[in-house]
């Protein structure tokens, strides 16, 4: 493995306060990458701000919430020369296992807006520097809730697989202009987002509780990051429109 395979390069993070984004910065920043990071919660961004310290590395990590375009094109102004080699669309928000008959509006837009319209416009805000280089990746952090409809309601399900269609669709497009588009998705990772993930209506619960006896390994931040890290170098240089898997077997 190459420990510096990010040295030179710029990557934008989202998510950057707390869980999968939090490890991808401090993995990405370890690697030799110039790092932007934003997220929603401050005070989440200054938690990676020490743990980036303690690693003698560090982010320019900006409060901005990814379902605002003004915060977008702030978060994209912020890339040194407006060039970026890697965007990783880690942000994203549970909707507390809700079915649709009990699925309020407010929440269903919520949830997309955070887990598939945010990314679609960072996608869009970074692709046309991509394109003048011919280089460019691109990792969508999805879910197991993009491949099945039986680990979580239905906004955050209908989210995580747009964000695959989001990923094929840039893949297909984009890929012969040298921009490569991954998805990621996870199973159970320890992270915090739980904050949006109590169950609300108990026997849509009790049904998804049958997948969630299946789990088999709850995986680390850092076990996430590190194929951000892999699909965003040059090693993953001919991976381009897949959808990978990192559950530790749980749809297996
Ligand atoms: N933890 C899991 O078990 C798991 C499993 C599969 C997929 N995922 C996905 O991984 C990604 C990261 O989640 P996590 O588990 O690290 O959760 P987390 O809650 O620890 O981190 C998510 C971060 O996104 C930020 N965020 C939310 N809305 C935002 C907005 N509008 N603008 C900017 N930032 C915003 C939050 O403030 C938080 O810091 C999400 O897309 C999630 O759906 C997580």
């Amino acid at each position: 493995m190459n420990t510096l395979r990010h040295a030179g390069r710029t990557a934008l993070v989202t998510g950057a306060g707390s869980g999968i984004g939090q490890a991808t910065v401090l993995r990405l920043a370890k690697e030799g990458a110039t790092v932007v990071g934003c997220d929603v919660d401050t005070a989440g961004l200054e938690a990676t701000e020490q743990l980036l310290a303690a690693e003698s590395c560090k982010a320019h990590l900006i409060t901005a919430d990814i379902t605002a375009q003004a915060d977008v094109d702030r978060v994209v102004a912020a890339l040194p020369g407006g060039w970026v080699d890697l965007l990783a669309n880690v942000a994203g928000v549970m909707d507390h296992f809700l079915p649709v008959t009990e699925l309020a509006d407010d929440v269903w837009d919520r949830v997309i807006a955070v887990n598939l319209t945010g990314p679609m416009r960072l996608c869009r805000a970074v692709i046309p520097a991509m394109r003048t280089t011919g280089s460019g990746a691109i990792v969508n952090v999805s879910s197991i809730g993009g491949l099945t409809g039986s680990v979580a309601g239905t906004a955050y399900v209908s989210s995580k697989h747009g964000l695959i269609g989001l990923t094929r669709s840039l893949a297909f497009l984009y890929g012969p202009d040298g921009i490569r588009t991954n998805a990621i998705c996870p199973g159970a990772v320890r992270t915090n987002i739980g904050r949006t993930a109590s169950p609300e209506v108990e026997w849509a619960y009790r049904r998804m509780e049958q997948s969630f006896a299946r789990t088999t390994r709850t995986a680390e931040s850092d076990e996430i990051a590190a194929l951000i890290s892999w699909l965003g170098s040059a090693e993953a240089n001919n991976v381009n429109g897949a959808v990978i898997t990192a559950d530790g077997g749980w749809m297996s």
